[in-house]
């Protein structure tokens, strides 16, 4: 990938982050800082959709700069910004809107599959996919990396820009391109569903001490008793560890559940060793950096002007070609 690629992506800070979103987000977010200009930001009127309670936003937001900041995000080398500190967002979103047709919000999976699972019909959920087309084309994007579950909004950013770009004759906004990130696999929840902070189910990477062992205890598995032998391939605890231990390790626990005499506690006081081990640092870092709010707002500030800057350039000839003229 070259140096000049633009790189996007935007987590919603809907709730407390987890160890899925962490192997099927964030560790790809933090590796690819390397490969381009990287802008990730704060999805936080995305939120609104789902969250009304304004303190809840507030420290959600705080509390995912600081755990992308302590697991390796650095301000040097991406932009890390909230979307709110770009109004070129809504604004462009609303000119993606106008040249939207209805069918093709009606055809947008996530909004049926959202409300199916109760959560409330506005119309921000509706139009949600337009406004995450906004996101992506306010910087000019090559490259959004995300979840398989984004592909269909990434297809609908594609469309709008080329709508866009067909009704005003010219190349205003650029075509981006998705980039699945194949997460290792889907993090099973503690209770075997795909961990979810809509499950209550989650264990969040920087969760330690009483509160982290009694949720690594709660994971769910079969009721085989201690000497039976089991099935590393069916057990959620085997699944998590997988995701933390070398291969060797791996082999090594795979073998003590095949031969018996080997309980399910004893591979999830396994597992909590290697999270302890896995985030240790991290969890530390964090802590510090908590210490000192105001870098981590000053790393927002700053992010925030990066990406306006990008976002006014792209923004202005827009503004010309339809007409909307700032100042008269
Ligand atoms: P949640 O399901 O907790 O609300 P989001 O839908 O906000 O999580 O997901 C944010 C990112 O994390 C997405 O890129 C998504 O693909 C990834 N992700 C979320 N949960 C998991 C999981 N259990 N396993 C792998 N990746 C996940
Ligand atoms: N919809 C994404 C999610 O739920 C978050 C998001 C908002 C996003 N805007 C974006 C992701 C732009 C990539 C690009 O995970």
């Amino acid at each position: 990938m070259s140096k000049t690629k633009t790189i996007l992506s935007g987590i919603q800070p809907s709730g407390k982050l987890h160890i899925g979103n962490y192997f099927g987000a964030i560790r790809q977010h933090i590796s690819m800082q390397n490969q381009g200009d990287a802008f990730y930001f704060i999805a936080n009127y995305h939120s609104l959709t789902s969250l009304n309670d304004g303190k809840e936003l507030m420290q959600n937001t705080i509390d995912v700069t600081l755990d992308y900041l302590a697991l390796g995000l650095d301000p040097e080398k991406s932009t890390f910004f909230a979307q709110s500190d770009v109004p070129q967002v809504p604004e462009l979103a609303w000119m993606l809107g106008t040249v939207c047709p209805v069918s093709l919000m009606e055809k947008a999976v996530a909004y049926k599959e959202k409300t199916a699972a109760g959560l409330n019909a506005n119309i921000g959920l509706f139009t949600y996919p337009i406004l995450q087309a906004a996101d992506i084309l306010i910087y000019h994007s090559d490259i959004v990396p995300v979840g398989k579950d984004q592909k269909q909004n990434i297809e609908i950013a594609r469309d709008l820009a080329g709508k866009f770009n067909h009704v005003y004759e010219g190349e205003f906004l650029k075509i981006p391109e998705d980039l699945i990130m194949e997460s290792v696999a889907i993090v099973p929840g503690t209770d075997g569903r795909k961990m979810s902070k809509s499950y209550d189910n989650t264990i969040r990477f920087f969760d330690e001490g009483k509160e982290l062992k009694n949720k690594v205890m709660s994971i769910q598995t079969d009721s085989l008793a201690l000497e039976d032998p089991k099935d590393p391939a069916g057990d959620n605890v085997f699944a998590l560890i997988k995701l933390f231990a070398t291969p060797e390790k791996q082999k090594e626990i795979a073998a003590k559940y095949k031969a018996g005499g080997y309980g399910y506690g004893h591979a999830k006081l396994e597992l909590l060793d290697l999270l302890n081990e896995y985030f240790g640092e991290a969890r530390e870092r964090r802590k510090e950096l908590a210490k000192d709010l105001d870098y981590v707002k000053d790393v927002l500030t700053e992010g925030g002007k990066k990406a306006r800057a990008r976002a006014e350039s792209v923004m202005e000839p827009i503004r010309e070609v339809t007409g909307i003229i700032r100042n008269f």
